[in-house]
């Protein structure tokens, strides 16, 4: 159905429908009332300086979607480096993100190794914070300095993911790549610029202010400078949102004025995670490669100026979700966290068939296996070429499996009306490492180990 097809609005029938039937109601948000009734919080700073999101009474975390609020995040905000997965995948997201994705230099196993050595070591201690050493006043100092002389943690995590190409041009490592890693391929709406496209190696860097990120970004550069070229990097953020009344958690809104991460699964049930992101035993992929997750980076711009002119029913409709609750179509007045009963309207009545979320999830059995965990941010690059505002969304989303995660989601939402509205001009695919267990360990040690058996 194109545009013009779409039906007037009709007035949809007040009423609180229960989750579709059959269907495992995997959504973080039906949680958020609970959770969030408790006590109205977002990322909570505890004394020692640990890291918590808010938690629900099932001891699960805040939703990675779920917008962070005013005057919660603190500089003393630490997220924990060492574990089985990297973090920056299900914790909940900062204000501030970025890609920065790279050409890897290293010609041999023995360079590859030194990289993710020195990588990890530079993570280790910008996420964790702490005072950088006083060099000879005669060599550069060891910091920027942006920051003062102490670095906090603010909340930064640094995740690090893995290109097909750095597996492509090297014969020693091709035989270890990921199964499911390939190149990024051209969607039918796509207008990819290749000087925004893959990468060797990527760093998604999260934190609570861009200052944080961008001393992240400097640091890294400069003591990886001759193992590390940087090919291109897309900032973003999430607005900032004041506590509600009801203390209920709101998934933050992105550049066409919804909601954004209501259907989110939830990122702090831990048995989810390991079905949907992280990569386990049944996956079959090669055994440095568990705990790890496939990533896949699209930066989807937004034509903002033709949105704001289109009419707020044409909105909805083409969303499937009210704009300023994020109530699902089929239940108005309903709230972001109740679930669409696709049963009761099998036509498209209520929620268009063509809907964006109705295609990106149509919430039958058969597609339960193509849930992705997205967490995306905004951004604002200035002023295009023709006078147009360069903004949009950095989309990323995480899944244990590719094909059956993001291609597949993005093949069924090829041709929606949407469409009208967005144009992907860059990204990628990636593989992201599984977490640096322990001190002493480092990136990829799994991989290196089983470059040289
Ligand atoms: C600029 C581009 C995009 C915008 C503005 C956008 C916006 C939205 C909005 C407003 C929602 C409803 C709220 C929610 O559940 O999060 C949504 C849901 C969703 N979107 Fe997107 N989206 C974009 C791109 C994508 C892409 C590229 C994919 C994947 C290929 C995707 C997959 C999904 C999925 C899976 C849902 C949840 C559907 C459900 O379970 O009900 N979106 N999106």
């Amino acid at each position: 159905m194109t545009k013009h097809e779409l039906p007037v609005p009709r007035k949809i029938e007040e009423r609180d429908a229960p989750p579709a039937p059959n269907m495992p109601d995997m959504s973080a948000s039906r949680r958020k009332a609970l959770k969030m009734g408790i006590a109205a919080m977002g990322t909570l700073w505890m004394g020692g300086g640990a890291y918590a999101a808010s938690r629900t009474p099932e001891g699960h975390e805040s939703n990675v979607t779920d917008a962070p609020v005013t005057n919660v995040a603190s500089p003393k905000d630490r997220v924990p480096f060492f574990g089985k997965h990297q973090s920056g995948v299900t914790n909940p997201r900062p204000a501030n993100g970025m890609i920065a994705s790279f050409s890897v230099l290293a010609e041999t196993p023995d360079a590859l190794e030194r990289l993710f050595r020195r990588l990890t070591e530079r993570c280790v201690f910008l996420t964790q914070g702490g005072t950088p050493p006083d060099y000879d006043p005669r060599l550069p100092p060891a910091d920027s300095g942006i920051l003062g002389p102490v670095i906090p943690p603010d909340a930064l995590t640094i995740t690090v993911s893995l290109g097909n190409s750095l597996f492509e041009e090297r014969p020693w490592l091709k035989p270890h790549r990921p199964l499911r890693l390939i190149r990024m391929t051209r969607f039918p709406n796509d207008a990819l610029d290749a000087a925004l496209c893959h990468g060797d190696l990527n760093l998604q860097i999260c934190a609570n202010t861009q200052d944080t990120t961008q001393h992240a970004l400097r640091d890294i550069l400069k003591n990886l400078a001759d193992q590390l070229v940087l090919r291109w990097m897309q900032e973003g953020n999430v607005p900032v949102i004041q506590p509600g009344p009801d203390g209920l958690a709101e998934s933050a809104r992105n550049l066409l004025g919804f909601r954004d991460g209501s259907a989110n699964p939830d990122s702090g049930d831990e048995a989810l995670m390991n079905h949907l992101v992280w990569v386990g035993a049944e996956r079959k992929e090669p055994a440095w490669a568990l705990g790890g997750s496939y990533q896949a980076v699209r930066i989807i711009r937004n034509f903002v100026e033709r949105w704001d002119r289109a009419p707020l029913w044409e909105q909805e409709a083409f969303i499937g979700r009210t704009k300023v609750t994020g109530a699902p179509l089929d239940q108005p007045h309903g709230r972001e966290s109740d679930t669409p009963d696709y049963t009761k309207d099998p036509n498209g009545e209520k929620t268009p068939l063509d809907s964006h979320i109705r295609l990106a999830n149509d919430r039958t059995p058969e597609t339960q296996d193509n849930i992705i965990l997205r967490r995306p941010f905004n951004y604002f690059n200035g002023v295009a070429k023709n006078g147009q505002l360069d903004q949009g969304l950095l989309f990323i989303c995480y899944q244990a499996d590719l094909e059956k995660g993001f291609i597949t989601v993005q093949r069924r939402l090829d041709g929606e009306p949407l469409e009208e509205y967005l144009k992907p001009v860059g990204g990628g695919y990636f593989f992201t490492l599984p977490g640096v267990a322990r001190k002493g360990d480092f990136f990829g040690s799994a991989l290196i180990a089983a470059l040289r058996a």
